[in-house]
């Protein structure tokens, strides 16, 4: 994914609707993950404060508030356009050390330019004994959606997201967390989905205009790249009756 702050702050989470479109897909998972069930599960044995850095919309913080009222949980964000309640990097936490019982760093560590300094954050923020998780995706997840880009970008002459850092964080990554915390496990969940109307898969696409749209050519707007992409969306669920693709994800549990 992206890292530079400007695509972050403004462009990809300068507001709310962009990350819940790409978030709808899921709602068509077979046997669908329940990530913040998971999450609230690995954090059974906390009894502090909790950080939830790069909340996003919030989903985290929603379910341990409402699993684990006990807890105090404090949504942090880069980007103040996701309303958190303290703005902050997470390579640079405006946290005392060891101040907190744990620490969620979910789906965003890809995001940040110099992981191994965010690692060493989250490490410094909690205390010995306590638990960080983070999540991401595997390697391989979505190569459906990897191919259709991919596909759309060879018709529109489209550059490949050069840079973009897609897998500086995937599941195969233990080891940027390993050299921080002595015990990293790791929980894995693969899954089906399929979509029965292109609609969702058309929203989901669109949600990384952010990413995609400064790679177009010139003489291609981002209408032409939706427009390619919605014919070839509906050109599948018309012809195989849904649009099926692979997910891989999980959540690395810290101590
Ligand atoms: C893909 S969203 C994930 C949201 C949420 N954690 C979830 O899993 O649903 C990534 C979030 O990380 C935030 N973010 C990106 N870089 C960050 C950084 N360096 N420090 C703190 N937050 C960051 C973004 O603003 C965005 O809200």
């Amino acid at each position: 994914m992206f890292t530079d702050r400007a695509t972050i702050t403004q462009r990809a989470y300068g507001e709310q609707r962009p990350l819940a479109a790409r978030f709808s897909i899921y709602d068509y998972q077979q046997d669908r993950v329940d990530l913040p069930g998971r999450a609230v599960e690995a954090l059974r044995e906390v009894t502090g404060p909790v950080l939830d850095i790069g909340w996003g919309l919030g989903m985290y913080t929603a379910r341990i508030r409402a699993d684990r009222p006990d807890l105090h949980v404090v949504p942090l964000d880069l980007s103040p356009g996701m309303r958190p309640e303290v703005v902050a990097d997470i390579q640079s936490l405006p946290v005392a050390d060891a101040d907190v019982d744990a620490a969620l760093a979910m789906h965003m560590l890809y995001h940040v330019p110099d992981i191994p300094t965010a690692v060493r954050e989250l490490r410094r923020v909690v205390r010995p004994g306590g638990v960080v998780l983070a999540s991401t995706n595997g390697a391989d997840d979505k190569l459906e959606f990897t191919r259709l880009a991919d596909d759309l970008r060879a018709e529109l002459g489209t550059r490949p997201r050069a840079g973009s850092g897609d897998d500086s964080f995937t599941l195969g990554d233990a080891s940027l967390l390993e050299a921080e915390f002595d015990d990293v496990d790791v929980l894995v969940f693969d899954r089906q989905n399929i979509v029965p109307v292109a609609e969702p898969v058309v929203a989901f696409v669109d949600s990384f205009r952010a990413f995609e749209e400064p790679a177009l050519p010139d003489g291609v707007s981002w209408t032409d790249f939706m427009t390619a992409a919605e014919r070839r969306v509906r050109a599948v669920v018309e012809s195989e009756g849904a649009f099926r693709f692979t997910s891989q994800v999980g959540i690395f549990v810290c101590r």
